[in-house]
């Protein structure tokens, strides 16, 4: 039975793309900062589903540890999934450096880190498959969340290239664009409905990214065209729009 790893998994996402998975007979690795909160995902999913759920500590911005936490899995996963992120808030990331830089370690510099290491795997093994999370935030900068954007921007690219270098190796890589998810980190904000997905949605579309080898899945669909107006936008007038 093949084992799916989920970095980030205490989100309402991830536990969405575990139970997809966990329906599918795959048995789940759930990573987390904090192992005591996975407990009732943890169990939900081995009663429910009757695979094996296993919980491992995992802090995205402790790059050191990287390479232990994967070494030290007891099976090492066929498919890993990149699911954390920090939004965090633009306006006090301007003059709050550590915060600026809790949002670019999270997104874009703990992601490469243990990708970096899940990849290295994969290529040696020549298979496997890896999904990251990254946003359609990152394909335009904007003035509410340019420093998240950014960051984003920078894994959307990462995981480009990455595609690139391992599909000679066998693997996989599929880049995930989700625009707005009601989840934990859009509580506060108040999104249109007909915009916005499900994490459940989100789970289908990576389900069956994987399944099929997709390379890059926007949920909802149509929000790759909505990218494509926004970045046709052009400067002058974009640096004018408050977005
Ligand atoms: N919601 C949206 O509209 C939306 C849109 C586009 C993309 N995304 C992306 O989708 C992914 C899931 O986000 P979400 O909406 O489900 O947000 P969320 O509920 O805020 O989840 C974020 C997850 O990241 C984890 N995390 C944060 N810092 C971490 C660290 N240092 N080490 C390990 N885990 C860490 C959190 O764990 P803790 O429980 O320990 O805090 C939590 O599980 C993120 O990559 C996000 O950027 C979200």
């Amino acid at each position: 039975m093949a084992t799916v790893l989920i970095l980030g998994a205490t989100s309402d996402m991830a536990a969405a793309i575990s139970r997809r998975f966990a329906q599918q007979q795959f048995n789940i690795q759930l990573a987390a900062r904090s192992v005591e909160k996975l407990a009732p995902l943890q169990s939900d999913i081995n009663i429910r589903y009757g695979v094996s759920c296993t919980a491992h500590e995992f802090n995205a911005l402790d790059f050191q540890s990287h390479e232990p936490f994967f070494h030290k899995l007891p099976v090492k996963p066929d498919i890993t999934i990149c699911v954390f992120g920090y939004l965090g808030e633009n306006e006090t990331a301007r003059s709050n450096w550590p915060e600026t830089e809790r949002i670019i370690g999270t997104n874009y510099t703990g992601a490469v880190s243990i990708l970096n290491i899940v990849s290295a795997y994969y290529a040696a093994q020549k298979k496997g498959t890896i999904a990251g999370i990254s946003s359609v935030a990152g394909e335009r900068g904007r003035q509410s969340n340019y420093i998240y954007g950014s960051a984003k921007a920078g894994f959307t690219a990462y995981l480009s290239g990455l595609r690139n270098r391992m599909y000679r190796e066998g693997v996989h890589v599929v880049t995930v664009q989700p625009g707005f998810v009601y989840t934990r980190m859009t509580e506060n904000l108040t999104l249109p409905p007909m915009l916005t997905a499900k994490p459940e949605d989100v789970a289908n579309d990576i389900f069956t990214a994987v399944s099929q080898r997709k390379n890059i899945v926007y949920t909802k669909w149509f929000w790759r065209w909505i990218m494509l107006v926004i970045v046709m936008i052009p400067e002058f007038m974009f640096k004018k729009m408050k977005l």
